[in-house]
């Protein structure tokens, strides 16, 4: 079993839709084994998002990530890393599947509801950015 890093995003937390993001991850057969609200400083999202630092909209992003609260977790269970990234759907909401949280919830490309780690690596990365061992209940 794997875990990936996920973020509910400000647009979500905004309409409160943290629990039915949820409920869709849960129904996916991921446990959320570890959860919490915070806001994001701006030196953290300039790190988290710093591999997208010359795209034209990384000032865009970064402040919409700081805006309002986001919702950090930790997410387990097989092949979670790829699970999540289907259970997402597509960057693009337009262009996500039915079913998927961003089809379901997303309102645009930039304000798309949630975020998953694209590897196994930067996974695990990007968990030790926002939790340390002890807060992940497996
Ligand atoms: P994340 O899980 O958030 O990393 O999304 P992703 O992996 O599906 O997309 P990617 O890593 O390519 O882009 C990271 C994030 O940048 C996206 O989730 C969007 O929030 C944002 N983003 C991507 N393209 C655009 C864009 O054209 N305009 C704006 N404003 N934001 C964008
Ligand atoms: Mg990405």
């Amino acid at each position: 079993t794997e875990r990936t890093f996920s973020i509910i995003k400000p647009d979500a937390t905004r309409r409160n839709l943290t629990g039915k993001v949820n409920a869709v991850i849960e129904d996916a057969g991921l446990r959320i084994v570890a959860q919490k609200r915070i806001r994001m400083s701006r030196d953290q999202a300039e790190k988290f998002y710093e591999v997208h630092k010359e795209r034209p909209f990384f000032g865009e992003l970064v402040d919409f990530m700081i805006s309002e609260p986001v919702v950090v977790q930790v997410l387990e269970g097989e092949n979670a890393v790829a699970r999540y990234r289907e259970v997402m759907g597509a960057t693009n909401p337009a262009q996500a599947a039915d079913g998927t949280i961003r089809k379901l919830y997303a309102e645009s490309v930039g304000e798309n509801s949630v975020h998953g780690s694209d590897s196994l690596d930067n996974a695990e990365i990007e968990i030790a950015q926002f939790f340390t061992d002890a807060e992940i209940v497996g």
